[in-house]
C-alpha cells in the first residue's frame, strides 16, 4: 500500500532559511531579464563603500540613487555613499544618456571599473536597481550587458484586506516582495459585505460600525470581551494617514495603489454603518460575517450616489492611481426589482429587467470618475453597452470578459479565475493552509498565457496586462497571505515581464527559488510547498516500512536523516527508496546544489500512520464548492483544517487495506456553515441519523453497505477537534473504498472530517 503521510512544520511558518548569496556564475532575476550578455573580464568590485552617482538636476535619479544605496546596505551590508555627478571612477552611475529607453525599461552596464544603469524615467532606474542589487555577490558585480524592458504595464497582485485585515507593516511587506519582482499594480480590495477598511473623514460610520463584526462560529461568540460585555469584535482599518504613507512607499517602488471600492454589491458593511444606503426597508444593523452573494445593493437614489461620490472624491485624493476600481461583480438585483428608486429607474428606462439596471449604476458612475480625470476599472460584469470606451474591465471569469471587452474597444486585465486566484490552495499537501480547495500550484500558474489566443492584433492593444487575487475569506493571517501570494506572483511577474519564448519552467525553478533567502530576509514567509519533500510510506519486511521522498515540483535534491537532526547539503541524498523501522524520526530538506530550497518535513514512522489519512489526503466524493476550512477553535494558536465540499460532505479513502483491521476511527471537527450560497443550500442532504447527535457513517463504496457508524455525541459539546472512539467492524479481506459521510439531524453544527484511520 502506498500511503501518503508526511507531516509538515506547523502551518504558516514558512521558510527559515540563512541569507545565502548566490554565486556569481548563477544570475538569478525574477522576472528574466529579456537580454544577459556575458562580458569579457574581471567583476566590478566594491572598494570599502559603494558609491552611488546621480546627476543633481535629475530628480528621478536622485532618488533612485538613495533607494539603490539603502538596497544595497540592507541586502549586502556594503557601506554606501550618495553623490552628485562628479566623474566618479568605480561608481555606479544613474544615467538619462539613453533616452530611447521605453518608460520601464533599463540598461545595465557592468564593467570592472565603473557600472551604469540607463533608463529614461523613476521606474526604469528603480527596476535597474533592483537587477543589479540581486546580481551582487560577495561584494562583486559579474561584467555584463542587460537590457531589459516589460511585455505588459500591468502586472498586479489584488490584496483582500475586507475579509481579513492586514496590517499598514505587512501591506508594505508585501510591497517589498512585489517590487522585488518587478510587479506594478497593488489593486486594493478594500470594502466589501464583511468590512469597510477605509477611513473616509465624511462618513466616519463607515470604519466606527463598518470595519467590526463578530467572526463566525461557537467559539467567537463565547469570547466575550471584558469592555463590552459582548463577543469580542474582529477588524481594523487603514486611516488616511496610514493610507499615505503606503500609496508614498509603493510610488518609491514604481508601484501604483489602485483601490478597489466596490459597489453597487458587496456593500452590506457600508449600509450596516448607514442604513439609508440599502434599497430594502430592513437592512442589517450589524457587519455580517458569513462568505458568499449578500443580496445587498447601494440604493439608487440620489442621495446614495451623492454619498458615494462623496467617497470617491476622498479616494481620488488619497490615490494618485490613474485608475479606481468600483468593483460591479455579483450584483443581486432582487432589491433594486422591490424599491421605488429601482422600480422608477426602470420605468425611465422602458424596461421590467432589474438586470439593466446594473448598466446604469456603471455608467453614472463612470461619468464621475472620468470628470475627475481618472479611469473606471470594474469586474467583468461592468461590461454592458453603454459602458463609456475608457472604461476598463477586469476579467474574472475566466477570459471571456478580456475577450469580449477587446472585441468592444475596452482595456482589459486579465484576473482570470481559477488560475489566477491565490486563495486557492498552492498544493494538496496535508499541511498546506485552508483556501479554496482547487490546487493551483506554481506551475499552474507558470503556463497560464496572458495574451488569449483568439484576439486579433487590434484587440491584443487592449490587453493592459494580468494580475493574481488573494481573496482572504480563508486566508486569515497575514503569513498566509504571504504563503498564498508568493512564489505564485513571481510568475505573475514573469509572465507580465518576460520575452514569453524565453519562458521555461525548470530555469524558472532556479531562478525563484533563489529568491526565497531574499523574501525570507523580508520577513515573508513565502510557500516552500512544491519544493518540500514529501513522503509515500510502503510497507517492506515485517517490521520495517520503505518510505520514498519526492518534491511536487520534481526539483532539486533531497537530503534526509534519521537520528531527527535538521539535514543540511551534506546529508545523504535520497535516491532509492529508504528502510525505515518504526518510530524511527525521518527528516528531509531539498536543496539546489549548497542552496537549501525547502523547510525540513518530518516523518514520524509509528505504525498508525501507515493507515491514517487526513481530510487533505482522502477524494472528495465531489468538488462543488470544495474548500480547505479552518476550525473555529482555539481562538489562539494553531487550529486544524479540514478539506470539505460543503456542498456534499463526503470523503473516499481510496483503496483501503482492510486485512487484520479490527476497527474505525476518527477524528471530526465542527465549523460554522456561514455561506450565502441561495438556493445550494437545499441542495445538501444528510443522511438519516440513528442517534440525537448523528453519526460518522462509513460505508463500503458510497452506495455500499454501512460498517462502521461512528456517534458524534462525544463531540457534540466540544469544540475543536475530537477523536472519537473506535467502532469494531467484522473481519474483512482485500481493498476497498471508504466513503464517509455524517448523518446528522441539521446543517448546524457542520461535521467535518478531520482524520480517518483503520485500527489493527
Ligand atoms: C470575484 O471573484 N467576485 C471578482
Amino acid at each position: 500500500m502506498r500511503i501518503p503521510c508526511f507531516a509538515g512544520p506547523i502551518l504558516g511558518l514558512g521558510l527559515a532559511l540563512a541569507l545565502s548569496s548566490v554565486a556569481a556564475d548563477e544570475i538569478a532575476i525574477v522576472p528574466n531579464p529579456a537580454s544577459i550578455e556575458r562580458q569579457e573580464g574581471p567583476p566590478f568590485a566594491f572598494r570599502t563603500s559603494a558609491v552611488v552617482v546621480a546627476a543633481p538636476g535629475d530628480r528621478d535619479a536622485q532618488s533612485a540613487a538613495l533607494m539603490l544605496g539603502a538596497m544595497i546596505e540592507r541586502q549586502h551590508g556594503i557601506k554606501t555613499v550618495v553623490q552628485k555627478n562628479i566623474p566618479q571612477p568605480h561608481a555606479i552611475m544613474l544615467s538619462r544618456a539613453n533616452p530611447a529607453l521605453p518608460s520601464e525599461g533599463y540598461r545595465i552596464e557592468v564593467k570592472p571599473e565603473k557600472v551604469t544603469i540607463f533608463a529614461s524615467g523613476p521606474a526604469g532606474f528603480f527596476y535597474g536597481s533592483v537587477t543589479l542589487v540581486q546580481m551582487i555577490d560577495k561584494r562583486t558585480i559579474p561584467a555584463v550587458t542587460i537590457d531589459d524592458a516589460p511585455r505588459f504595464r500591468w502586472r498586479g497582485l489584488m490584496l483582500d484586506s475586507a475579509r481579513h485585515y492586514q496590517s499598514p507593516a505587512f501591506v508594505k511587506k508585501l510591497i517589498d516582495a512585489m517590487a522585488m519582482n518587478k510587479l506594478n499594480v497593488l489593486h486594493w480590495h478594500l470594502t466589501d459585505d464583511q468590512a469597510w477598511r477605509l477611513e473616509i473623514k465624511k462618513y466616519p460610520k463607515l470604519t466606527s460600525v463598518g470595519a467590526w463584526r463578530v467572526p463566525a462560529g461557537q467559539a467567537p461568540r463565547k469570547d466575550i470581551d471584558p469592555k463590552t460585555g459582548k463577543p469580542r469584535l474582529y477588524g481594523g482599518f487603514y486611516t488616511q494617514a496610514q493610507v499615505r504613507e503606503i500609496v508614498a512607499y509603493a510610488a518609491q517602488r514604481a508601484i501604483t495603489i489602485v483601490p478597489e471600492i466596490e459597489m453597487p454589491g458587496h456593500a452590506t458593511a457600508a449600509i450596516a454603518a448607514y442604513p439609508w444606503l440599502s434599497a430594502i426597508a430592513d437592512p442589517p444593523r450589524a457587519v455580517p460575517a458569513d462568505w458568499g452573494i449578500y443580496p445587498h445593493a447601494y440604493n439608487l437614489d440620489d442621495k446614495t450616489f451623492r454619498f458615494l461620490e462623496d467617497v470617491l472624491d476622498e479616494v481620488f485624493a488619497l490615490f494618485p492611481s490613474p485608475y479606481i476600481h468600483v468593483g460591479g461583480d455579483e450584483v443581486e438585483k432582487s432589491q433594486w426589482k422591490a424599491s421605488a428608486a429601482g422600480q422608477a429607474r426602470m420605468k425611465a428606462m422602458g424596461t421590467e429587467d432589474p438586470e439593466k439596471l446594473q448598466a446604469y449604476f456603471t455608467e453614472r458612475i463612470a461619468k464621475y470618475v472620468a470628470s475627475k480625470k481618472r479611469r473606471l476599472v470594474g469586474w467583468d460584469e461592468v461590461l454592458e453597452p453603454g459602458l463609456p470606451k475608457h472604461a476598463v474591465v477586469m476579467s474574472w471569469r475566466g477570459i471571456d470578459g478580456a475577450l469580449k471587452a477587446a472585441a468592444q474597444g475596452h482595456d482589459t486585465i486579465l484576473a482570470a479565475h481559477p488560475t489566477l486566484y491565490f486563495d486557492s490552495r498552492t498544493s494538496g499537501r496535508p499541511d498546506e493552509p485552508p483556501g479554496r480547495g482547487t490546487v493551483i500550484s506554481m506551475k499552474d500558474v507558470y503556463a497560464f498565457e496572458p495574451m488569449p489566443e483568439k484576439l486579433s492584433p487590434l484587440e491584443r492593444r487592449h490587453v493592459l496586462g494580468l494580475q493574481g487575487q488573494v481573496w482572504t475569506e480563508h486566508v486569515r493571517t497575514e503569513e498566509r497571505v504571504a504563503h498564498m501570494t508568493f512564489p505564485r506572483s513571481a510568475a505573475v511577474a514573469e509572465l507580465g515581464w518576460s520575452n514569453p519564448g524565453r519562458r521555461q519552467w525548470r530555469d524558472f525553478l532556479r531562478r525563484v527559488s533563489a529568491q526565497f533567502p531574499r523574501y525570507e530576509a523580508m520577513g515573508f514567509p513565502v510557500a516552500d510547498s512544491g519544493f518540500a519533500a514529501r513522503a509515500t510510506v510502503v510497507p517492506a519486511e515485517a517490521g520495517s516500512q520503505s518510505v520514498e521522498l519526492a518534491n511536487g515540483f520534481n526539483y532539486g535534491e533531497i537530503r534526509y536523516t534519521l537520528d531527527g537532526s535538521e539535514p543540511t547539503a551534506k546529508s545523504p541524498r535520497y535516491e532509492i527508496p529508504v528502510k525505515v523501522a518504526p518510530g524511527v524520526v525521518l527528516r528531509a530538506t531539498t536543496f539546489d546544489g549548497e542552496r537549501r530550497i525547502s523547510n525540513p518535513r518530518t516523518l514520524a514512522t509509528d505504525p498508525a500512520h501507515a493507515t491514517r489519512r487526513a481530510s487533505q489526503q482522502l477524494k472528495l466524493c465531489s468538488e462543488h464548492i470544495a474548500l480547505s476550512l479552518e476550525d473555529d477553535a482555539p481562538l489562539n494558536g494553531p487550529r486544524a483544517a479540514f478539506l470539505v465540499d460543503i456542498q456534499n460532505p463526503c470523503w473516499i479513502y481510496e483503496g483501503a487495506d482492510l486485512a487484520n483491521v479490527k476497527g474505525i476511527t476518527a477524528s471530526v471537527g465542527q465549523v460554522p456553515f456561514n455561506y450565502q450560497i441561495g438556493e445550494l443550500v437545499k441542495q445538501i442532504h444528510f443522511p438519516k441519523p440513528a442517534t440525537p447527535e448523528g453519526e460518522l457513517e462509513v460505508r463500503l463504496g458510497c452506495d455500499g453497505d454501512v460498517i462502521a457508524r461512528l456517534p458524534l455525541a462525544p463531540a457534540a459539546s466540544h469544540m475543536g477537534v475530537t477523536t472519537l472512539p473506535t467502532a469494531s467492524i467484522a473481519p474483512r479481506t482485500g481493498r476497498v473504498n471508504l466513503c464517509m459521510r455524517f448523518s446528522q439531524p441539521a446543517l448546524e453544527p457542520f461535521w467535518v472530517l478531520d482524520t480517518i484511520e483503520l485500527a489493527r
